[in-house]
């Protein structure tokens, strides 16, 4: 594990894209994992950058959701595919065809789960797997007790989950109750791992996933078991750490 601490958010966001962009520059169709939420912000306007440059290249680059909600309607702002392309795909000039999500909307969503998780191998698995945390400790919508062998399934969100995420909604009925996400063990098998946080609010669980015991009761600290993870952080979010 490599621990990135950074001043702010704009250097995070200018050092992880870097980070990515070197990663995949090798491989000759990469799968970029993505994730949603305030954390990798920086890091996709930092990445929109240096497409515009022509340096970090695009053409054949395939992105794969960490998670999207269940039952919001297609036209939802909030839905993670349409969060995506709003932050991610389109000011990188990726083709929205490239971008699998979910699908959330499925009368069948144990089925889309299923699907999705078969598309991730199919692709050929993740190469590098974008990352944010939860304040419980959540990576992906996996909240605590959840199974290190998971793969993509059908989640409930925890009530604390639901209560941060209100922010992005008008209020807090409107957030869903469930998602489909990600098991760990899909998060595990992506060859490299980057994981972003900011922010005084994550600094304890950025501390216990990194330094506690390896535990369900805390997801992310099953990360400390990946050979290839990255982490960044700022002064904020790295303050609990010795
Ligand atoms: C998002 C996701 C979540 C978030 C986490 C942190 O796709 O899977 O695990 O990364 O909830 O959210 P932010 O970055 O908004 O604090």
């Amino acid at each position: 594990m490599i621990i990135h601490i950074l001043p702010g958010a704009e250097r995070l966001g200018a050092l992880a894209a870097r980070h990515i962009e070197v990663a995949l520059l090798g491989v000759r169709r990469p799968v970029l994992g993505v994730a949603t939420g305030s954390s990798p912000e920086p890091v996709y306007a930092a990445l929109a950058d240096r497409a515009s440059a022509g340096t970090f290249r695009v053409d054949s680059l395939r992105a794969f959701a960490l998670d999207e909600y269940v039952g919001l309607p297609d036209d939802h702002a909030e839905r993670y595919r349409n969060v995506l392309l709003r932050a991610f795909a389109d000011p990188l000039g990726i083709d929205d065809r490239s971008v699998h999500v979910p699908d959330g909307g499925d009368a069948d969503p144990s089925a889309a789960a299923e699907a999705y998780e078969r598309a991730i191998h199919l692709a050929g698995g993740i190469d590098l797997q974008l990352l944010g945390i939860g304040r419980n400790g959540h990576i992906g919508f996996n909240e605590p007790g959840s199974d290190f062998r998971s793969l993509t399934r059908v989640v409930e969100l925890a009530d604390s989950t639901r209560v941060a995420n209100a922010r992005f909604f008008a209020d807090r009925d409107e957030v869903p109750r469930h998602s489909i996400s990600q098991g760990l063990a899909t998060i595990m098998r992506a060859r490299a791992a980057l994981l972003i946080a900011t922010g005084a609010a994550k600094a304890e669980a950025v501390r216990a996933a990194l330094t506690g015991p390896v535990t369900t009761d805390l997801p992310a600290s099953v990360l400390q078991r990946h050979p290839a993870l990255s982490v960044y952080l700022d002064g904020e979010a790295a303050s609990a750490l010795d």
